[in-house]
This record gives structure tokens, sequence and C-alpha cells, in this order.
């Protein structure tokens, strides 16, 4: 057991207020050290120092957990730090476990004191071993941040002089809660070149990044001594081009620094603000450099595994903000939204977008432990939050639950992870139990408090859950996680008879219910696409003429996060692709193309988040970086490429390619790095006609089965090229 179990957790004895403490030991190595690691945790963020150089690569350590039950710790080979006489600083920030929000909004996040734990061990050369940890031996001292915070930033004064000492003690905090990092670490990826100045027409001074992130500002501090420099952070413009802050709600994302006359380069230790658009105040002009700003990109190191080309330059732009979108909100977590006051990790986003995630980078560790924290924060009554990890806004509705088993299944489909499934039974079954609990007849989910389909257009743009009945929603997911849970079961040897008697009941209740009924609400666009998708429907044409009915005498889609996902899939399966491919190219207001072409740079909250004269939706629920809408990408792999993994010989052992070209798009070629390799398929019209090339490549160790023109082909591996008349 790592040694961090012998070291205790401590805080300073004063009251510092909100400035960031660093703890501080020095000790002597006066043999010649052959090993040495420091294991460390806190309660808040922290960030070690040793001998003045900065340790390890992970931003905003420990991570976020359940920390109720689970605070990450990591390790680092510190060896080549060491010297004779070593000075250890740990500075610890607010993190995501202090938090500006109302304490009783957060009971798992309540404003608790920061706490720091660590052990360095020492291996000397003749075999001693010496181990240092937290106690009340170390010492504290002030950090020149006097404020952070991940939603209202950071403010540092550099004028302040850090020397005065103060005690620490001991704190009797659970150290069973300590575990080793399961997760990726979240890490400077990128970083941008401030792109433009641009003066207002309020003659706000403003550096536009050209790119929404997540992350950071660094800059270089002027050298005017006692002066305060402060940065404002936003997503976009506002129709006169005045800078835009109103949808951060309540988070002030501002970084404050105090000049101590000598220039120097600064960066946020403990904040992070998802920004494109910086706004400059107490600069003078001539202290204004585009070069003296970079925006670093942060987010969790996770490989990247899928690629998607084509010839369409706003489909390329929409995929390209899809996968911005991914980076702007796998930050430990899957979050909602990497700026206004939310930042939280609601489970409904997370499910929606799993799929395509997982084509995108391979998520199977960050899921993993994240879905650790979904099962740790489950309630007794088998309940899922709708925000893991804190519980925060309750938990138990339909299709943000439903997270505990469609992300397991999609890291089984992604990457044939059979392990998660078994460690996730548990808590996928009793996720079930609960949903047994809010019905009122078996097989009916119609209880409980949902969402709907959020941010539909059915109900009006104001209306957040839209318009379909969200029992028939609960319904419909209640039958499709059964579904997933029947196939993961039998994967790992479960007896599964329970749910496969279950599983035949609630498709009986839905269509008793909700299904053909007549009622406005339960013939929505989304009430089809579940139909279909989840095959609930008993006449699967009936269904589909009144989705394509609907979707035609309107001219566009209006589903929300829960049908979204689904929709382009369903009209494909249905032998509507050219619809498909109809919405997936329409530009103008509502479509995926309507963002792109109002300058988005990552995926928006709403489809009408900025209207057509550039006014902006209601400042209450618009980001303009949330990926749920982002889950299309599925089906630009899936269908425009061809890309599908076989759920029964899963991780791309089976591949099956079913590439749909479209002259629209003139070429399309997609990539997805697999366990077993490069897996490759494109396709490129040649000339005016239906004349279009085919390639694919299929990894050792796979095989597959390519769909083309009502054939059906076996291949092994190897990559193949064939030539066609392909009409659409
Ligand atoms: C979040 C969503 C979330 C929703 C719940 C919002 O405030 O930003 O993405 O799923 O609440 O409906």
């Amino acid at each position: 057991m790592d040694n961090i179990f012998n070291a205790q957790f401590i805080r300073q004895n004063e009251d510092l207020g909100t400035v960031c403490p660093v703890f501080r030991k020095i000790f002597w190595a006066d043999k010649k050290v052959r090993k040495a690691t420091l294991s460390v945790s806190a309660l808040g963020f922290y960030e070690v120092h040793i001998n003045n150089q900065k340790i390890g690569k992970f931003v905003f350590a420990p991570g976020w957990t359940s920390y109720r039950t689970r605070l990450q710790y990591q390790n680092y080979n510190v060896t080549k730090y060491l010297e004779e006489c070593n000075t250890i600083d740990i500075a610890v920030g607010t993190g995501r476990r202090r938090h500006n929000r109302k304490d009783e909004e957060l009971p798992f996040l309540k404003a608790d004191e920061i706490a720091v734990i660590a052990a360095l061990t020492v291996e000397y050369e003749d075999d001693t071993i010496e181990v240092i940890t937290t106690d009340k031996t170390w010492e504290c001292m002030k950090s020149n941040i006097l404020y952070s915070d991940i939603y209202n930033g950071e403010k540092v004064d550099f004028t302040v002089e850090c020397e005065d000492k103060f005690t620490v003690k001991e704190v009797p905090l659970d150290k069973r809660i300590l575990i080793e990092t399961e997760g990726e670490e979240t890490r400077e990826m990128a970083r941008l070149d401030a792109a433009e100045l641009i003066t207002t027409p309020k003659g706000e001074k403003v550096i536009d990044f050209k790119q929404e992130i997540t992350g950071y500002v660094e800059w270089v501090v002027p050298a005017r001594k006692g002066a305060t420099f402060m940065l404002q952070h936003a997503e976009f413009l506002d129709k006169d081009g005045n800078f835009y802050t109103e949808n951060l709600r309540s988070a002030k994302c501002e970084i404050e620094v105090t000049s101590n006359g000598v220039e120097q380069i600064y960066k946020p230790h403990f904040s992070f603000q998802g920004f494109r658009y910086i706004k400059l105040i107490g600069f003078n002009d001539d202290e204004i450099k585009l070069e003296n700003f970079t925006a670093v990109v942060v987010f969790s190191d996770m490989k990247r595994t899928g690629f998607f080309a084509c010839g369409h330059e706003d489909v390329q732009q929409l995929y390209e903000n899809i996968v911005w979108g991914q980076r702007g909100n796998f930050l430990d977590i899957p979050t909602d939204c990497p700026q206004r006051d939310e930042r939280m990790g609601w489970t409904g986003d997370a499910q929606v977008f799993a799929r395509t995630a997982s084509i995108n980078y391979n998520t199977q560790k960050f899921f993993r432990k994240w879905l650790h924290d979904l099962a740790a924060d489950q309630e007794e009554n088998g309940a899922v939050g709708n925000v893991v990890p804190a519980g925060w806004y309750g938990g138990g509705s339909a299709a943000w639950g439903d997270a505990a088993i469609i992300v397991p299944y999609q890291m089984y489909l992604a990457y044939n992870d059979t392990k998660i499934i078994e460690e996730q039974w548990e808590s996928m079954t009793n996720w079930l139990k609960f949903i047994e609990t809010e019905c009122s007849e078996k097989g009916r989910w119609d209880k409980g408090e949902h969402f709907g389909d959020w941010l539909s257009l059915d109900a009006g743009n104001e209306a957040t859950g839209g318009f379909t009945d969200k029992n028939l929603i609960a319904t419909a997911m209640y039958a499709y996680s059964t579904s997933l849970l029947i196939k993961m079961g039998k994967v790992i040897g479960k007896d599964v008879s329970y749910y496969e008697e279950l599983y035949p009941v609630i498709v009986e209740q839905y269509r008793k219910n909700y299904l053909n009924t007549g009622k406005v609400e339960h013939e929505t666009q989304t009430s089809n696409v579940l139909a279909l998708y989840f095959n609930l429907t008993d006449d699967r044409e009936r269904e589909a003429k009144k989705l394509v009915k609907d979707i035609e005498e309107c001219g566009h889609l209006k589903t929300g996060f829960v049908g979204t996902p689904y929709l382009l899939h369903v009209l494909t399966d249905i032998g509507r692709n050219d619809l498909a491919y109809k919405l997936l190219l329409k530009d103008t207001f509502p479509s995926w193309l309507y963002s792109v072409k109002m300058g988005a740079t990552t995926m928006w909250e709403r489809w009408d988040g900025m209207k057509p004269d550039r006014s902006f939706a209601t400042p209450e629920m618009n980001s303009f970086n949330h990926y749920a809408y982002g889950a299309v990408g599925d089906w630009m792999f899936s269908t425009v490429a061809g890309i599908r993994p076989d759920e029964t010989e899963p991780g791309y052992k089976h591949i099956i390619f079913e590439p749909r070209p479209n002259k629209e798009l003139g070429y399309a070629k997609a990539r997805i790095l697999t366990k077993n390799g490069e897996i490759i398929s494109s396709w490129e019209y040649k000339g005016e006609g239906n004349l279009c090339e085919f390639s694919f490549t299929i990894p050792d160790g796979s095989h597959a089965t390519l769909y083309l023109d009502d054939e059906e082909y076996e291949f092994v591996s190897g990559t193949y090229t064939t030539e066609f008349e392909y009409n659409a």
C-alpha cells in the first residue's frame, strides 16, 4: 500500500480567508537517492513544486470524483527534482469541492475547508528508505493567489509578500476514501495564438482566439508596479459586436492580476473558463500585444481515435465543432458546459454523446472512472443522480439515469469492454429496480420528475422540456435500458430471465398507453423516433410515415436531447437516407449547419442559441459549448462513411461497412483506430456521373461485411478498392 495512507490530512490553523495556502516542508537528502516517489491528494485542487520546479502535468489534480467516498491521489516519480536540501510546496485552491454556489444546492460539494495529504518516499542507494509525510511539522504560508474558483476566476497579487509562516493541524478525515488515479489526467493539450485584436463599438479591447476552448489564457503581465489587469471571458460578441457575458449567469470568469513591476508570464492555477474572446481591462494600449496572449486548451488526455473528412466545408466544420465540443467538456468528467455556473456531469448529456465521444477519442478509462462515481453516488433505492459526481439536482430521471446502462453498453460496443459490465452490473440492475418502484403498473414508468425531450422545438423555443409526453419517454427508455441489460448480462453469463420476462411487459405498456393513441403529445418526431429506434412499434411503416410526414410538412427537425441522437439513424433505417441527408445539409434554422453558418466553433446547447438576427436566446439556458447535439457525429461515421461495430463481435472485431455516398459531400473518409489497428472507409465521386470509388481497410484480427447496392460481401483484413455506379 502506498505510504500516503501513513500520512495525515493537514490544514492551516489560521483562517486565511479566500487566500490559497501553500503547505511547505524542508528536508535534507544527505545520501545518494536511487528513487523518490511523491503521493499526493487534496480536498481542493493542488499544485506541487519541489525546489521551485512544478511536478507532473496533471492540471486540476486530484481530479473530480464522488468525494464522499472516492478521492484520487497521484504518484509522481520525483527522483530528478531532489537535491541535498529540498523544499516541497503544495499550493491548494478551492477546486471542485469548494464552491461559490449555495451550500444547500450542493450537499456533497459543501464548502469544506481545504486539506492536503502527501507522502514522499525516498529510496537511497544504501537501501535505506525515508518517508516524509504530511503532519503537524509542516508549515503553511499564504500564496499570492488571493482568490481562486472555477466559476468566478482567479485573483493574484504579485506585490504581496508571502513570508509569514502559519502552523498546521492534522485533521482526522477518513483515509479509506483515497484511491489511486482511475481516470485520464487533465492536461494542457494544445495552445492557440491570439488571432485578432478588436475594439468593439463600446470601445472594449477584445482578443479573438477564433475558436471556443476550455482552459485559460497564459499571458504576459506588464511591468507596471501596483497596476491591476483584468481578463474577462466570453463565448460570443453580441449582435452589435460588443462583449457578451450574460449567458454565463452568476459565473464571473474574471482573472485579475496585480503587477509587482516585473514583467512575468502568468496563467491561472485553479480556475478555467470556456471562451473564445477575452476582454482586456486596465491595460494601456502599448501593453496589448497579441503575441503576449495564448489560449491554453485543457482536457482529459485521451488518445484521439476518430477522424472524419469530407468535401463539404460546413459539414466538415460541424465535425470539427463536435470534436471541440468534446475537448471542451471532457475535463476529467463529462460536463454539460464549461462556462456558466454549472459545469456539471449531467448524466443525460453524457449518455447522449457517449457513442460519438468513443469514436473520436478512446474514452474507456475516462468513462470507467465516471461510471464508478455514478455507482458510488447512486442512492440506496437505485436512483442515479442527474449529475455525477455530486448528486446535485436530484436523481432518477428518465434518459438521464439511463446513463447507468447506456454508457457501459457503449464501452462494450466500442472496446469490447466486458470488465465494465461486470463492474457496473450491480449499479445497472439497481437502476432497473429503482424504475420498477416508479411504475404505477408493472412495465409502465409513469412516476417521478423528468426533463423530457430537453430543449426540443416542438413546445416552443422557451419551454425547455419539449412537447413529447415525459412518461412516454420514461417507458421507452425503460424498455431500451432493459434490452441493453439483457444483452450485456448474456455476455458475462448472468441469469437474465427476469428481465427477459419483463421486457415484453414494458413494450406492451408502451403500446397500450402511448403508441398510436392519436394524442398529440404521443405523436411527436421524438415519440416516433423512439418507437422505431427502440423497436417498440408493432407497425414500423405507420410510425415511419408519421415521422416523415411531420418532417416534410414543417421542413425541419424538432427533436431535443432525447430524440436527436437517433433521428438520422431512424431515417436511414426506414429507407429515407435522402431525408436524413437533407436534415444534415440544411443550413437555416433549425439545423446543425445553421450554427455553423452563424459562426459556431463548438456545438450549441440549443438549436436557437443565436437567432438569425444575431440576437441571443434566453441567457438563462444558452451555452455555446454543449456536446449533446454533437451526437450526430455517430451517424457521420456509421452512415456517411459507413463504419459500424457489430454488437455480437464488438470492439470492431467484426466491422460492418455500409457507406452512403452523397453528391453534395463529393467525398468522405473516416478512420477509426481500434485495438486491432486502423479501420478506414472512404468514397469519392468520379466526375459528374454516379461513378464512385470506394476503399476499405480492415486491420489484422478484424473481419468485415460490406453492404453495397443490396449486395453483401465478406472481407478479411486488408485494403480493398472498387469503383461502382452509386445511385443515392
Ligand atoms: C444542463 C443540461 C442538463 C439539463 C437538465 C441544464 O442546465 O446544462 O445540459 O442536461 O440542465 O435538463
